[in-house]
């Protein structure tokens, strides 16, 4: 395992400030500060709409801010470009997993491994003219083996059902020693067992290798559940924000979810 050695658990990873987003008329975005700290799982909730995207593609560089600034490992990255939020080891996953099909689970990590840019997939047509080199074997073995996944080293990515398309999504952001984990609804769609396996892992790879994970969830109850500190959106505002024990009893919450879904918040 890669302890970072060189950060100390609960420091400042991810420092968005005063972030406004317009799309044409639409505020998607308006003054929102959040920050993410390492070996901690910040959540980030609200209903639809609410803007939790779009503040991840600010955070990740895909999206240039109208107003605010991003700091990244203590550095002004506002307005650059996203190989620059790479380079600062942030990485994301998306909610479609960005697998190809033809390719199986060890060399998905070795092209991760290979790709320097810290972008999942991105080394694509270069990384397979040459073998697995025993040092990306090792890797990709311990790497595999901390997922769950050496069993399915072998299967090709699109014989996988969806939760271990997820976790093979996770393998690679490590596979490029990334600090700071963005996940936009990385359970949708999965089992509830899946679900279980999935938050398991998020939590042991963030306290075990200190990263700063960000995790955008519907599912309210698995988020008060993992994270540290939970960020409220909606309507494009930072409604509130806390330690799940707040927001379980936080009224600006309860709210927020009236009328928009069965509120899941279990309180
Ligand atoms: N590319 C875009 N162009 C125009 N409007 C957008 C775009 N992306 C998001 N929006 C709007 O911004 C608001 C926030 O969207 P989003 O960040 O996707 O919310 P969430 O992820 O919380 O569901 C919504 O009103 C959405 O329609
Ligand atoms: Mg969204």
């Amino acid at each position: 395992m890669t302890v970072v050695a060189d950060t100390k658990v609960g420091e400042v990873r991810l420092e968005l400030s005063d972030i406004s987003v317009n799309f044409g008329g639409v505020k998607a975005l308006q003054n929102v500060s959040l920050q993410a700290r390492a070996g901690q799982v910040t959540g980030l909730i609200g209903p639809n709409g609410a803007g939790k995207s779009t503040l991840l593609a600010v955070a990740s560089g895909i999206q240039r801010p109208n107003s605010g600034t991003v700091r990244l490992e203590d550095q002004d990255v506002t307005g650059a470009r996203p190989q620059v939020y790479a380079h600062a080891r942030m990485a994301r996953t998306f909610q479609a997993p960005q697998l190809v099909p033809d390719l199986d689970v060890r060399q998905h990590l070795v092209l991760a491994l290979r790709s320097n840019d810290h972008k999942p997939g991105s080394a694509l047509k270069s990384a397979f003219g040459k073998r697995i080199t025993t040092d990306e074997f090792e890797k990709t073995e311990q790497l595999l083996a901390e997922l769950g996944l050496a069993e399915v080293a072998a299967n090709g990515a699109s014989e996988l059902p969806l939760g271990t398309r997820r976790l093979v999504e996770v393998a690679q952001c490590l596979a490029c020693d990334s600090r700071t984990l963005l996940l936009d609804e990385p359970t949708a769609g999965l089992s509830r067992a899946e679900t279980a396996v999935f938050s398991d892992l998020v939590v042991r790879v963030c306290h075990d290798r200190n990263i700063a994970v960000v995790i955008v969830e519907h599912d309210i109850d698995l988020v008060l559940d993992i994270s540290s500190r939970v960020f409220v959106l909606d309507f494009g505002q930072l409604i509130d924000e806390g330690d799940p024990g707040h927001i379980r009893s936080s009224k600006k919450v309860q709210a927020a979810y009236l009328g928009t879904m069965e509120a899941d918040l279990d309180v």
